[in-house]
This record gives C-alpha cells, sequence and structure tokens, in this order.
C-alpha cells in the first residue's frame, strides 16, 4: 500500500503513522525525521535544512522532493508519507513520480484538529533521542517522567516545540499546507477525513477502519 498522511503540526501523524507500519507491514517515511536524522549526522542536506526547521518555515521543495523520492524508492513493500506532500508543489511532483514510476495512491489520509489542541499537543511533546519514541507530558506519560520507556534514557523538547515556533508553524500550515487537500480535490483524489481530536487510541481505530478497506 501506498499512503499520505495529511494533518497539521502535532495533528499526531507521527503517532498514528507507527501503528500503521506495523499493522499494514509498509515503511514510515517521515521527512520531519529524516531531515533531523540528516542534521544530527552532520550531512550537507542537514546543514541546509537547519535554519529553516529551526524558525518553523519550510524547507526548500526540490530539497525535500528529491530526499523523499530517493526514500520511496528503496521501500518496494509500500510507504505511509509523513510530513509530505507539504506544498501544491511538492504533491505535484510526488504525482509526476508516482506517474513516471506507474505506480498509484491507495489512500490519502487527513488528520483534523482544531489549532488551540495541536498547540497544546507540540509544546507538551517529549521525544527521545536515541529510538524516536514520542511521548507527551499529560497525554502520553512514560513509565518513569522525563525517561523513555525503552530504557535509552533522558527525553527531550524539540527546538521547533517551544512556544514561539510553534505559532509559526501552525501560520505556515495555514498559508502553505492546507492547500494539499484542496489539490488532491481538484484532481479527483479522495480524502479519508479523520476526527483526530480524540484519544489516540480512538484516532487508531478510526484510521485502520478506513484503512482496512482499500487493503
Ligand atoms: P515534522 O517533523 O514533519 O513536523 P510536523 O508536521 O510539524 O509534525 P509533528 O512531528 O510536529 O507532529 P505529528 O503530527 O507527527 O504529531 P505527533 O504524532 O508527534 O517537520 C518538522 C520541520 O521539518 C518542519 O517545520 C519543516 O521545517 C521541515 N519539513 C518537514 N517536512 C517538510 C516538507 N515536506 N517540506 C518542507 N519542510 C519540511 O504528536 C504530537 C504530540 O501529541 C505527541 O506528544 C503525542 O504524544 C501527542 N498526541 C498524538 N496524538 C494524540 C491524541 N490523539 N491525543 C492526545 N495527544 C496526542
Ligand atoms: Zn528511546
Amino acid at each position: 500500500m501506498r499512503i499520505i498522511l495529511l494533518g497539521p503540526p502535532g495533528a499526531g501523524k507521527g503517532t498514528q503513522c507507527k501503528r500503521i507500519v506495523d499493522r499494514y507491514g509498509l515503511e514510515h517515511l517521515s521527512s520531519g525525521d529524516i531531515l533531523r536524522a540528516e542534521r544530527a549526522a552532520g550531512s550537507e542536506l542537514g546543514k541546509k535544512a537547519q535554519s529553516y526547521m529551526d524558525s518553523g518555515g519550510l524547507v526548500p521543495d526540490q530539497l525535500i522532493v528529491d530526499m523523499m523520492i530517493g526514500a520511496m524508492k528503496k521501500a518496494p513493500k509500500g510507504y505511509v508519507l509523513d510530513g509530505f506532500p507539504r506544498t501544491v508543489v511538492q504533491a505535484e511532483e510526488l504525482d509526476k513520480a508516482l506517474q513516471a514510476a506507474d505506480e498509484k495512491l491507495d489512500a490519502v489520509v487527513n488528520l483534523e484538529v482544531p489549532d488551540e489542541v495541536v498547540a497544546g499537543r507540540m509544546t507538551g511533546r517529549r521525544s527521545c533521542p536515541e529510538c524516536g519514541a514520542v511521548y507527551h507530558i499529560e497525554n502520553l506519560k512514560p513509565k518513569v517522567e522525563g525517561q523513555c520507556d525503552n530504557g535509552c534514557g533522558e527525553l527531550v523538547q524539540r527546538d521547533d516545540d517551544k512556544p514561539e515556533v510553534v505559532a509559526n508553524r501552525l501560520k505556515i500550515y495555514h498559508e502553505q499546507t492546507a492547500a494539499v487537500v484542496g489539490y488532491y480535490e481538484k484532481v479527483g483524489t479522495e480524502i479519508i477525513s479523520i476526527d483526530a481530536n480524540q484519544s489516540v487510541d480512538g484516532v487508531t481505530e478510526s484510521v485502520f477502519k478506513e484503512l482496512d478497506k482499500v487493503n
């Protein structure tokens, strides 16, 4: 299966993707996770992306398109795209790449959550720099406060989850990324809308119910 998971920052895309890939045997291709790994490795791409990410802006389209299409080619069993496409240009480039490979998307899922809810999810998020596990100080607590359940060590707050950057990420989402939903409607791709303003398990149940139909 080839799936896109859309939604504002902090909607729960990464959290749900981990469950989706387990159930359907897919690769989780998160543009944000790949960029953070590039930064941690000190690569050229990581260095170029740094200032955009820290301010909550978008990394230039061409860098992202090359990175993500490269990752898709290495996932022959299928994938869930998380955080990509994030502009109409990226969605067009993705379509071109899929057509060139004679491939199709099986589902485009949109997680819907109001701004005030996602803002609280981002500022309360804590992540494990070792294994990538994601927690929340109120909604999804680790067993021991501030420590990863997998025994890795201390959890950290992402730099772009600080309140001033969160506000900019939401602004950029409405200015540039929300239009991606309109793009798919325009080209006649069905959007599966999910009410993601419910518990993590509730969202998972709604998503699985829809994806089971296309699997
Ligand atoms: P990226 O890492 O993609 O960030 P994002 O889209 O802003 O998404 P998040 O990771 O913040 O949230 P999420 O939806 O995955 O939520 P999560 O599951 O963690 O991008 C970072 C940056 O990289 C961008 O700002 C940009 O600079 C750059 N970038 C990336 N892709 C790009 C692209 N395509 N083009 C250009 N630039 C790009 O959940 C959030 C929190 O809420 C967690 O604490 C979780 O435990 C909690 N939670 C989850 N679900 C629920 C629930 N149902 N109820 C209660 N709490 C919940
Ligand atoms: Zn960990």
